[in-house]
């Protein structure tokens, strides 16, 4: 067993009380910014368009209208920079002037796929880049005991050999995406590029642990969860903020 699955595994036995200052959570920290220097992980908190509309989802006082304003646009800003990494293709326009421009353009539209419901705005954000997407989706609930979350629906176009961009708001304890990224990759997608507006390190750490070729965008990265699974500082229930309580 290697030094990071053993790290790992002290992890998941913690994931139903994850603490501050535990031993487990502080050997998750060293490890998670272990991962995040060698693994695929793009933060995105430290630039200033994004700066802005992280305090706004993370202020109570933001109604829901505006909430899923900032969600869509940070949507939009972290699919600018999937755009980098997709494959390009030489392309020429003759312009008014009559001489050519040659250009590198993004040769294939990638399918998107969020999950319900927080997922929504974002996904919708990055839908605004690539207009002519295709989209699937996923109805998922958590637990609020177990924390485990359960599909309840799927609907996904054709996947296989094609660049995916799974969007949803929070990536917390990771198993609403883990479960989603399973069902993904057995249609054999060529690439999974995954967006989210606020990660926990553990989130991050658990997706790397199964599928270290993911590559994760994400507006904010957090330090801790809580003993409800709840990201911290975060910004509470993201579907709440979206849509109003659950009754
Ligand atoms: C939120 C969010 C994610 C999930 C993340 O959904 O949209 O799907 O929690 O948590 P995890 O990483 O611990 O799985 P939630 O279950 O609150 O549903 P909602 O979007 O309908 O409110
Ligand atoms: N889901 C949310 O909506 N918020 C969190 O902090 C964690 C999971």
């Amino acid at each position: 067993m290697s030094i990071l699955t053993s790290f790992m595994i002290g992890f998941e036995k913690n994931s139903g009380k994850i603490c501050a200052k535990s031993l487990a959570c502080i050997l998750m920290k060293i490890f998670a910014l272990f991962v995040f220097l060698i693994f695929n992980v793009m933060g995105f908190a430290q630039t200033q368009a994004l700066s802005q509309l992280i305090y706004e989802i993370r202020n109570p006082q933001t109604g829901s209208a505006r909430f899923r304003q900032a969600l869509e646009t940070i949507g939009e800003y972290l699919a600018l920079n999937v755009l980098e990494e997709l494959n390009t293709q030489e392309t020429s326009v003759q312009t008014l002037t009559g001489v050519e421009a040659k250009h590198h353009l993004v040769d294939e539209t990638p399918v998107l796929v969020t999950i319900l419901r927080a997922g929504l705005p974002l996904n919708a954000g990055v839908h605004k880049v690539f207009p002519n997407a295709e989209v699937g989706f996923f109805a998922m609930s958590r637990n609020e005991e177990t924390l485990k979350a359960k599909i309840d629906y799927i609907a996904l176009p054709y996947l296989e050999n094609r660049f995916v961009i799974l969007s949803d708001t929070m990536l917390a304890t990771g198993g609403s995406l883990l479960d989603a990224i399973q069902v993904i990759e057995q249609h054999g997608p060529k690439k999974i590029f995954v967006i989210t507006a606020i990660a926990s390190e553990y989130g991050i750490a658990r997706i790397f642990q199964y599928y270290p070729n993911i590559k994760i965008f994400s507006a904010a990265i957090d330090p801790h969860l809580n003993d409800k699974g709840y990201i911290l500082p975060g910004l509470g229930d993201a579907g709440d903020r979206c849509y109003g309580n659950k009754h």
